[in-house]
């Protein structure tokens, strides 16, 4: 039997039951169940906390300054150029190179080797759906991921972890060594020699994909609903551009209504209560509809299903709802993606954390984006995430 919960207030709760674990990718045979996001009680944790110790203030202060400003350069100047572009292909485009930077994968950031990456994260994405694939499908996916995550390994991971090894050895004897902050240095600080290394390109790839593609997918819907809302509302364009904490609102009521990951699935340890009341026996299965929970009209309004970024909330109820989990299993790059919570007579200076999704809009509102009047944007209406086919839109030319 599968439970389902979908109502909001049962969501987190349902979330941090200890004896549910993760079981979204449990058809999947080679990747995803021995990342941190599958894994369960101690050998969780230990991961987990190597994975979170990366996203401190220094590092997301150094990305937002150092790293995020060169990345969106390179991706945005051609379509300022261009004077188009499709939003569907420049949100990955933009993204992979800031998630890849995170990572650790030294690169010569030609277009070239990002278009490679995003065709191993199109690879890769097939992880996820695999429990919805039957007889060739599936065997095809799973040649996919094999394949996907040899080419990872050959052209990314193999000499960019091979310079860290390098570096952590030198750091040793000279305390003065500098070490790159992110993902791969960590994993090999704390992981090397104790976990194959196979495992350890897993968990390098993990990382891409769990914030290329929710980031990319989240851009995407927030331009469709701040362009549709300013189609309507002209005059919210400049407020926006003018004001950050507006913006924050105009993000996350996106992220509300198009969580990437709509359903947490777990698979009862144990007899476990529920916080819809009922029993999940041992090996049950729990669906944790995120999609449904964040419209639910008890909590977000009569107009719960519709985009009102200025609705009114009930205290602690983030206008992104539940669409970063709780739990054991959080997103750990929530802030990274969303920033912190905006309050009013905050001080702001270069290090506020507005997140990546807020900073690329601002750029792409900047710059003039619009819908281009020609050619509206496809959606894939096969799946219940709202996922682009194609997604046009126009700039000012420069010059
Ligand atoms: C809009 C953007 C994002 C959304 C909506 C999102 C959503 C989520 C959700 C719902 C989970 C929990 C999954 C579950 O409980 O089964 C999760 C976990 C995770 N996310 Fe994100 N995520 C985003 C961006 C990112 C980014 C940018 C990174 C890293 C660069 C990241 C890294 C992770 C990791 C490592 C986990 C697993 C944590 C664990 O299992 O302990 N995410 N994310």
């Amino acid at each position: 039997m599968t439970h389902n919960l979908n109502v909001f207030a049962q969501l987190e709760p349902a979330l941090r039951l200890p004896d549910l674990k993760q079981a979204l990718y449990d058809a999947d045979p080679i990747f995803l169940p021995t990342t941190v996001v599958s894994l369960h009680g101690d050998e969780h944790k230990e991961k987990r906390r190597v994975v979170q110790s990366l996203f401190t203030r220094e590092f997301f202060r150094n990305y937002q300054n150092k790293v995020f400003p060169n990345a969106l350069k390179e991706t945005l100047e051609p379509v300022v150029a261009e004077g188009r572009g499709d939003l569907s292909k420049f949100a990955y485009r933009v993204l992979v190179n800031l998630v890849a930077d995170a990572s650790g994968l030294d690169r010569d950031h030609t277009q070239e080797q990002t278009d490679k990456i995003l065709l191993i994260i199109g690879k890769l994405g097939k992880a996820p759906t695999m429990g919805q694939m039957i007889g060739g499908n599936r065997e095809a996916a799973i040649a996919e991921i094999v394949d996907a995550l040899r080419i990872f390994r050959e052209s990314y991971y193999e000499h960019s972890a091979a310079r860290r090894r390098a570096l952590i050895a030198a750091r040793e004897k000279d305390p003065s060594v500098e070490l790159p902050d992110d993902m791969l240095t960590r994993l090999l600080q704390a992981f090397d020699g104790r976990i194959e290394e196979d495992q350890l390109v897993r968990d390098t790839a993990f990382f891409i994909l769990a914030g290329a593609f929710t980031m990319a997918n989240g851009l995407q819907n927030t331009m469709w609903e701040i362009l549709s809302w300013c189609k309507k509302h002209p005059e919210t364009r400049q407020k926006l551009l003018d004001d950050p904490g507006l913006m924050q609102k105009f993000v996350w009521e996106a992220l509300r209504l198009h969580p990437a990951s709509p359903v947490a699935r777990r698979k009862a340890l144990c007899p476990v209560h529920l916080p819809n009341g009922e029993t999940a026996a041992e090996a049950e299965i729990v669906d944790i509809n995120i999609a449904q929970g964040n419209r639910d009209p008890s909590v977000f309004g009569p107009d719960a299903a519709e985009y009102n970024p200025f609705r009114e909330l009930p205290r602690k109820v983030q206008l992104h709802g539940m669409t970063f989990g709780a739990g054991m299993h959080a997103c750990v790059g929530r802030i990274l993606a969303a920033g912190i919570p905006y309050g009013a007579g905050m001080e702001v200076d270069e290090g506020t954390e507005y997140g990546t999704i807020h900073l690329v809009v601002h750029a792409l509102l900047s710059a003039g984006a619009d819908f281009d009047p020609a050619n509206p944007p496809t959606i894939d209406e096969s799946t219940t995430r709202k996922h682009f086919h194609s997604f046009p839109f126009v700039v000012r030319k420069a010059g």
